[in-house]
């Protein structure tokens, strides 16, 4: 017969004490009363020295549109917290994007933050200057050696992570007031009820769990609205928030120029690791750490997973376990992109010849896919929508498959909404906004994004791609295993499209006379 499972007595009687003290089976903490006094005293100060960031100019203007938006109401916008990877190892952390936009903080700053617009009284001086919110910044205070937090928080005590900044130095950063995060369960209720006049509550939800729960709490509690209608409210919020960073800023242009800067060093790094990797197991992988290392090095990542698919590989769309052997004659696709400190990424893909040199039939669908992004560069004019870009790329791609005897169907009965049988070579899309977010304003309405007039301040990707699966038998056999997307990163102005990444080799020439040059600076 099975053991009984009742669990027993002992069992059952772990209380949060138990849990913490856990941390002792492993590793022996010390906890005397003559070491706790010990660790308070001999130490010399300190300080984490900062400055203001240059992002700091330009929250106010941020800020003050969200305000407009939302007035009379109390606007939460987390930075989110540390999430566990393995028990007491957390990943690294990096903040909300929309928390950074309206902040200005990047890197590693601030887990646990919040930032609060709390509406301004109306008929107040204020509100008379045309205000409507006052910002604040919620922060954990430092755990410098004053605190019994220094040599007991893993997480902030600066005995383990090192001088950090808290409420003095990111108000000198962000040029926001800041308050400790501990009165925030306090301060979130004020004045908030069910009345007209009363404050209401919005938070971005979907960032830390932990506040959205709280925010709830406190509508049920103040009878402020059902629950299905805080999502409502706060799904605008996010729609709005995400719309807002559409037209980037002059910081926001600069910072993005010094990733797409970086972004082309690592593509350099690749280059000059290529030849003594050809051949090798996992030779994938050592491309990708040639790129990521550079993205530590001159920014604060990698955007997002860096693709390095060879061969086989390239047609995979997000092929990202970068595992495989880079081989002779592959076709090699790079899709990559350096996140500098203020998390600002660019979003590059280039399709290499493994060997220096591409092979007819590689060279014919390489130059029809940058024959399709020409085609979308020349429709992104101002006015345009993203629509258009899809559509003049769309048509390119067709028109060359039923050149080449792959699309059977007619190229207008493939664009058309009931064909779309070219999309089997091109599944994804072509065109994104890019900013701090790879898919940048992803919570954006259709009428925003796609339908929507591409304007003077947008900076966004366009990259077709052909990728023909290895096992495509509607293909012929030299086209299988076969994939292609060339990717650039373009800023419209009043004048037209910029195209950021220009210093980038693009061409059939250009390319194999860069992967020359690199060969040779290993
Ligand atoms: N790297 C993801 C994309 O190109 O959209
Ligand atoms: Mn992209
Ligand atoms: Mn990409």
């Amino acid at each position: 017969m099975a053991e009984s499972t009742t669990p027993k007595e002992a069992d059952i009687d772990i209380n949060e004490q138990d849990m913490a003290d856990r941390v002792n089976n492993r590793t022996l903490r010390p906890n005397s009363a003559t070491f706790q006094e010990f660790m308070t005293q001999g130490w010399g100060e300190q300080e984490a020295s900062v400055e203001p960031l240059e992002s700091s100019k330009y929250i106010g203007a941020r800020l003050a549109k969200l305000g407009q938006r939302f007035p009379g109401e109390r606007l939460i916008i987390p930075a989110g917290d540390y999430k566990t990877r393995n028990n007491d190892n957390d990943y690294a952390f990096r903040p909300d994007s929309a928390f950074a936009y309206y902040t200005g903080l990047g890197e590693d700053l601030e887990p646990g933050a919040i930032l609060v617009l709390d509406p301004v009284q109306s008929g107040s001086p204020q509100a008379q200057s045309g205000q409507t919110h006052q910002a604040m910044l919620y922060v954990h205070p430092r755990a410098d050696q004053s605190t019994r937090d220094y040599y007991r928080s893993s997480q902030y005590g600066e005995y383990w992570v090192g001088p950090r900044a808290g409420l003095k130095e990111l108000s000198i950063m962000t040029g926001l007031p800041t308050r400790d995060s501990a009165l925030f369960d306090k301060d979130i209720a004020q004045g908030v009820g069910p009345e007209n006049e009363a404050v209401h509550l919005r938070a971005l939800r979907h960032t830390d769990e932990a506040i959205t729960a709280q925010v709830e709490a406190v509508r049920k509690e103040q009878g402020q609205c059902s629950p299905d209608q805080g999502v409502a409210l706060d799904n605008k919020f996010e729609e709005f928030a995400s719309e807002a960073r559409m037209e980037k800023d002059a910081y926001e242009v600069g910072e993005m120029r010094k990733a797409i800067a970086a972004t082309k060093d690592g593509f350099d790094k690749i280059l000059s690791r290529l030849p003594e990797v050809v051949g090798l197991p996992r030779s994938e992988r050592m491309l990708e750490g040639a790129f990521n290392a550079n993205a530590r090095e001159e920014g604060n990542d990698v955007g997002y997973g860096s693709i390095i698919a060879s061969g086989t590989h390239a047609p995979i769309l997000h092929w990202m376990r970068n595992s495989g052997t880079v081989e002779e004659g592959d076709l090699l696709l790079i899709d990559a992109g350096v996140e500098v400190n203020s998390l600002y990424t660019a979003d590059i893909t280039r399709t290499f010849p493994v060997g220096g040199h591409f092979n007819p039939i590689q060279k014919q669908i390489y130059e029809t896919v940058l024959e399709a992004q020409q085609a979308g560069f020349e429709a992104a004019k101002p006015g345009a929508t993203y629509s258009d870009i899809h559509h003049a790329v769309m048509r390119v791609l067709a028109t060359r498959l039923h050149e080449w005897g792959i699309l059977k169907v007619s190229v207008e009965e493939s664009l058309s909404p009931q064909g779309q049988q070219h999309r089997r070579w091109h599944a994804c899309g072509c065109a994104h906004h890019l900013g701090l977010d790879v898919h940048d304003c992803a919570e954006a309405r259709y009428e925003s994004y796609q339908g929507a007039a591409i304007t003077p301040g947008m900076i966004f990707t366009i990259e077709p791609g052909l990728y023909f699966k290895e096992n495509d038998m509607m293909v012929p056999p030299e086209f299988r295993g076969i994939g292609v997307r060339v990717e650039d990163d373009i800023l419209m102005t009043e004048n037209g499209p910029e195209w950021l990444s220009k210093q980038i080799p693009k061409s059939v020439q250009e390319v194999e006379a860069w992967m020359a040059e690199r060969a040779h600076q290993a």
